[in-house]
């Protein structure tokens, strides 16, 4: 398989980790190379659930290799758990699963910054963050505050070093009306996560250079969405890192040339965990359904996820800033018992008619969407299995998804299990 660049093109929650688990059959690497722990991909293999944080979700097939790429940030003690508990369900880590030295830490110091800047109380707006002290980390990571997943490897130095950042940002918490930490309660269990996580982490770089050299295939395995997007999401409401494709490149060390396609995975409709703006939102019936049948809670908090109609304008957005060479379309399944469905073709907003993302949050606040209604199918689509024998109504209605966006669909993806999958052109 050509090296591919998996993203999110919506809020996030798009399906990723089902359809990276199909497409890794075909590949030798999956890489992750941003975000944290604040993403949760569910990979569902008969009766067995599973949701990763952290490690891509190409670890549940054997043999193949996983790296967690430099542009990751990496709670040791949250990635020590995640390793525990595969183990136990019988999956080999050590020689499949590679931490990048580079990639940054998540510190417990920024998880209660994170904590104290989300409390309503807390002067500027709250962002409904997952509370997993991402936004922190980064902010470390770019004002060179941070220490990297390499720095554990000498345990006594590191620990000095932490322990001189937890007394700085201690200060940090207390103006803030939070608790201070306490520095030993803090850094024995960095301790045993450091010895543990000793042999994963290595300079990954050589390991993608070679496997670009022998031709082998490798999958980029975003997180979030584009609309989390540091610099392209709903600023400030968003992540605090490059969701989009790019975020490959300097996320891993691979050079852009040497991609050669992306897959923007995209739901049939539209969620958003968190604030921020949302133009397709339904606060109705209509909502509570595709909420209930799609069963819409965060995999990684359970907040219940928000939930409204497919928007073209959002994933005519993500093709281009993405350069999405195909959708991976799930949850059609979702649909399935609706009369009628609606997609946003364009915004009003201000007394005009808008067909571009606004790059103001506010102004995108103000938009109200312009709807186009199809017919629904009212039958069920997730034992389909070839696209041919999707009622025709639901292939009407993906292919007017593909005809408004102008990318075609390489997957369609109609339950959560591997065979509820049509492979179209992927
Ligand atoms: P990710 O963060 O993009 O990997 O997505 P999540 O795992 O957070 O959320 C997607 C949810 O939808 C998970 O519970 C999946 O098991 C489920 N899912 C994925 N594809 C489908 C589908 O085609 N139909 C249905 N009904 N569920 C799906
Ligand atoms: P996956 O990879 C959906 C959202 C949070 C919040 C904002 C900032 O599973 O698609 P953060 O903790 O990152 O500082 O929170 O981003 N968010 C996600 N929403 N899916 C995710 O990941 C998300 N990761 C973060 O809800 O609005
Ligand atoms: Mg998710």
């Amino acid at each position: 398989m050509p090296n591919t660049v998996l993203i999110g093109a919506q809020w996030g929650d798009e399906g990723k980790g089902k359809v990276i688990d199909v497409m890794t059959e075909e590949v030798d690497l999956v890489v992750r190379y941003q975000g944290g722990n604040n993403a949760g991909h569910t990979v569902e293999i008969g009766d067995e659930k599973y949701v990763l944080h952290l490690i891509p979700s190409g670890i549940l097939h054997d043999g193949k290799l996983c790296i967690i790429g430099n542009g990751v940030v990496v709670d040791p003690s949250a990635l020590k758990k995640e390793i525990e508990d595969l183990e136990e369900r019988k999956f080999q880590m050590q020689g499949r699963l590679f931490v990048s030295d580079r990639a940054h830490v998540v510190f417990p110091y920024h998880r209660e910054l994170d904590i104290a800047r989300e409390k309503p109380s807390a002067e500027g707006e709250t962002i409904g963050t997952t509370k997993r002290g991402i936004g922190p980390a980064y902010g470390d990571k770019s004002s060179r505050r941070g220490l990297r997943m390499g720095d554990m490897l000498d345990t006594q130095v590191f620990l000095e070093l932490v322990k001189a950042r937890i007394e700085e940002n201690n200060r940090i918490l207390v103006a803030l009306g939070a608790e201070a930490l306490d520095a030993s309660a803090v850094l024995s269990p960095l301790r045993e996560a450091a010895e543990f996580l000793r042999p994963y982490i290595v300079d990954t770089l050589p390991m993608l250079n070679d496997a670009v050299a022998a031709g082998k295939s490798i999958l980029f395995e975003g997180a979030q969405g584009t609309m989390l997007d540091i610099d392209f999401g709903t600023y400030p409401y968003v992540t605090s890192s490059n969701a989009t494709a790019g975020g490959a490149c300097t996320g891993s060390g691979v050079p852009p040339h040497r991609i050669d396609r992306v897959v923007a995975v995209v739901k049939a409709y539209t969620t958003r965990v968190g604030e921020g703006p949302f133009p397709t939102e339904l606060e109705d019936d209509v909502g509570a359904h595709l909420s209930r049948e799609g069963h819409e809670f965060g995999a990684t908090t359970g907040r219940p996820r928000r939930c409204g109609w497919f928007d073209a304008v959002v994933a005519r957005y993500s093709a281009a800033l993405n350069g999405a060479d195909y959708w991976a379309i799930t949850k059609l399944d979702v649909l399935d018992q609706l009369e009628t469905i609606k997609i946003c073709v364009a915004y009003e907003c201000d007394g005009e008619r808008v067909e571009n993302m606004p790059g103001d949050v506010r102004r995108f606040g103000r938009c109200v969407p312009i709807y186009e209604e199809v017919p629904g199918w009212k039958s069920s689509t997730t034992t389909v299995t070839r696209y041919e024998d999707l009622p025709a109504n639901a292939r009407a209605y993906v292919e007017r998804l593909s005809e408004l966006t102008g990318v075609a669909v390489g997957l369609l993806s109609v339950g959560p299990q591997r065979s509820s999958t049509l492979r179209i052109a992927l």
